[in-house]
């Protein structure tokens, strides 16, 4: 069976709606409506999340139609996010997606939101004019996960190093938290690090053997480092707040870069790429890009296809080779692996 025509993506695992239209592999339109209602809690409420969700999903997808020029029955194929991500707001999409593929008596694909991560890469665009050969190295770094994947092809996957404990986005977020800087942090610590010196602050740079990454330490370190520091200055955060976050900015990145060398080192593979939120990061964009000197054949996804977004839930349900699916029973998995064990 061919690659579908024209596929309408649903995202929101977390508190992103997001709608992509893609046509022959192109992107048309990818809409997104972000949540503000979480700033005042400081991290994403589930419940508030899915209540979002359901209010924007079809205004979301009539913008997204509207901006690709196509009418609903235009569309061959719906794609949704099946997980991982909160239960309730993974529920909204799903829902929403089979009642679309039961109305437009269409196919339904179901994505697996860190699979859609690593596609962002094959999404064409004016800045990506070089997708990845294969074997692909990918480093993937999001809220909830860090890993290096190794990639043979689209679905071929090998984990072959993640966190034990916490996520690179996490020790954003956290650490930016203790600063007292608003939810999401990882934004807010990339500009205001921007300003300030990445060395000022020196913070232990966790070292696991192998390819495995540890976040956890860096957040006590922190906290420790403040709450001394405070002691004998009570503005020692307002003083110092670039070269704060520039310090713990250079602390995670040095951490996640020593192992994307270390596995460039044992694999031997040169195609290399970051994605998810993190990818973002505009120093980790930076420290990657120098690697091009070192032969590395660097990928960097576009901003908008970094953060969560339902053009990389339409691009891996475009590579996907079963795309004649209709699994109307399919329940959101809220722990969904990207490898099954
Ligand atoms: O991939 P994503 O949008 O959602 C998940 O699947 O988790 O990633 C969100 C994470 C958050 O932790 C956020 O702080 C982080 O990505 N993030 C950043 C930047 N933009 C988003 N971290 C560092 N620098 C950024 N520019
Ligand atoms: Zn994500």
């Amino acid at each position: 069976m061919g690659q579908p025509e024209v596929i309408l993506a649903i995202e929101s695992s977390c508190d992103d709606t997001g709608i992509a239209v893609l046509q022959n592999g192109q992107i048309l339109a990818n809409v997104r409506a972000t949540q503000i209602v979480h700033e005042k809690y400081g991290g994403v409420v589930p419940e508030l999340a899915s209540r979002e969700h359901e209010q924007q999903i079809a205004a979301v997808t009539m913008a997204a139609l509207e901006k690709a020029d196509l009418a609903l029955h235009d569309v061959t194929h719906i794609a949704y996010t099946q997980g991982p991500g909160l239960m309730g707001s993974l529920l909204v999409g799903s829902a929403f997606a089979k009642g679309l593929s039961i109305a437009l008596d269409i196919p339904l694909i179901p994505v697996n939101h860190m699979h859609g991560h690593i596609m962002s890469h094959f999404i064409p665009s004016a800045s990506n004019q070089e997708i990845p050969t294969f074997p692909f190295l990918c480093l993937v770094v999001s809220g909830g996960h860090t890993m290096i994947v190794k990639l043979t092809n689209h679905h071929e996957l090998d984990i072959i190093g993640q966190t034990i404990d916490d996520a690179a986005g996490e020790a954003f977020d956290k650490t930016s938290k203790i600063l007292g800087l608003p939810y999401p942090g990882g934004p807010v610590m990339d500009k205001l690090a921007k300003e300030g010196n990445p060395l000022a602050f020196q913070f232990p740079i966790t070292n696991l053997a192998g390819l495995d990454f540890s976040f956890s330490g860096i957040k006590t370190a922190v906290l420790y480092f403040l709450r001394d520091n405070l002691k004998s200055n009570e503005n020692f955060i307002e003083d110092n707040l670039n070269d704060l976050c520039a310090s713990v900015q250079h602390t995670i990145l040095s951490q996640l870069m020593n192992k994307l060398e270390l596995a460039v080192k044992q694999t031997g593979i040169t195609q290399i790429g970051i994605a998810g939120g993190v990818a973002a990061n505009s120093g980790l964009r930076e420290r990657l890009q120098a690697k091009s000197a070192e032969g590395w054949r660097v990928h960097i996804p576009e901003f908008q296809y970094c953060t969560d977004n339902a053009g990389m839930i339409a691009m891996s349900a475009y590579v996907n080779p079963t795309t004649s699916e209709r699994d109307y029973h399919l329940k959101p998995e809220p722990r969904k692996k990207l490898v099954d064990a």
